[in-house]
């Protein structure tokens, strides 16, 4: 699948992959620290921003493969420095997993490594197929919103949250759908992380409800070459609730990944 991305900035590649339902603009802040050294690049993942949204199941296998092919169609064929946020993060965990020849350094920014629990799959099928239903993806958006954000950047930062709003909400309720069920089927990885040997640098917001920071420091255990980043008031979105504190690690890291 061709993917939308862009491709901004000279200098060793960094691949930026958005969390759900949301699109490459989160990483705007992002882009603009790392473009006067890095190349950025950031695909919107399928069923997201400008790419297509077929019907189907977005397995994290087959959205690594649509980044591998982005990558082949830039010509990118040296190892880069792969970064996801949550669902990101399940992405480029499978794409480091399948290639990992195409990875020299890895950001595990909000994310987890353990599989669904049968519960909370179930709760994702529900919820695709009350989206695929009413045409639009309203409920996941009102049930997600609140817990995206650390409390006091929904009390205090309005600004910063209704982008947000705005990108969920231009999400197709086929994307939201695709996604839902391919989460909901991705495997168990922690046992996998063992056989990760490429540096990695692992960031979590300090207020983080859906993937918190005993799941990130369990994750920088797990893995060979590991080092942590705690984002202090921010939550879920760490990158958009403070992306002064969050492109610092990034841009250390990326400077001196060993
Ligand atoms: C995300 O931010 O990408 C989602 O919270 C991931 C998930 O629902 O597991």
């Amino acid at each position: 699948m061709l993917l939308a991305y862009n491709d901004e900035g000279t200098g060793p590649v960094v691949v930026l992959l958005h969390g759900f339902p949301l699109s490459r603009a989160m990483w705007a802040e992002q882009v603009r620290a790392l473009s006067p050294s890095f190349r950025a690049i950031t695909p919107d993942l399928r069923g997201h921003g400008e790419s297509p949204a077929p019907d189907a199941v977005y397995t994290m296998d087959q959205m690594a493969e649509d980044v591998v092919e982005m990558l082949d169609g830039l010509g990118v064929t040296e190892p880069v420095a792969m970064g996801g946020l949550s669902m990101g993060g399940y992405v480029a965990l499978a794409l480091v997993l399948k290639h990992p020849e195409r990875v020299r350094a890895l950001i595990l920014a909000d994310t987890r490594a353990a599989a669904d629990t049968l519960d909370a799959a179930r709760l994702r099928e529900e919820s695709a197929r009350g989206v695929l239903q009413a045409g639009h993806p309203g409920a996941i958006v009102e049930a997600m919103l609140p817990r995206l954000f650390a409390e006091s950047t929904i009390r205090d930062r309005p600004a910063l949250v209704s982008p947000i709003r705005a990108m969920m909400e231009a999400t197709s309720a086929s994307g939201v759908a695709g996604a839902l069920r391919g989460m909901a089927a991705r495997p168990d990885r922690r046992e996998d992380l063992r056989t990760i040997t490429v540096p990695t640098l692992v960031v979590v917001g300090e207020k983080d409800a859906i993937s918190p920071p005993d799941e990130a420091r369990a994750i920088v255990e797990a893995l060979p070459d590991a080092r942590l980043a705690e984002i202090p008031e921010a939550g879920h979105l760490s990158p958009v609730e403070n992306p002064e504190a969050f492109n610092a690690a990034i841009l250390d890291f990326l400077r001196n990944p060993t």
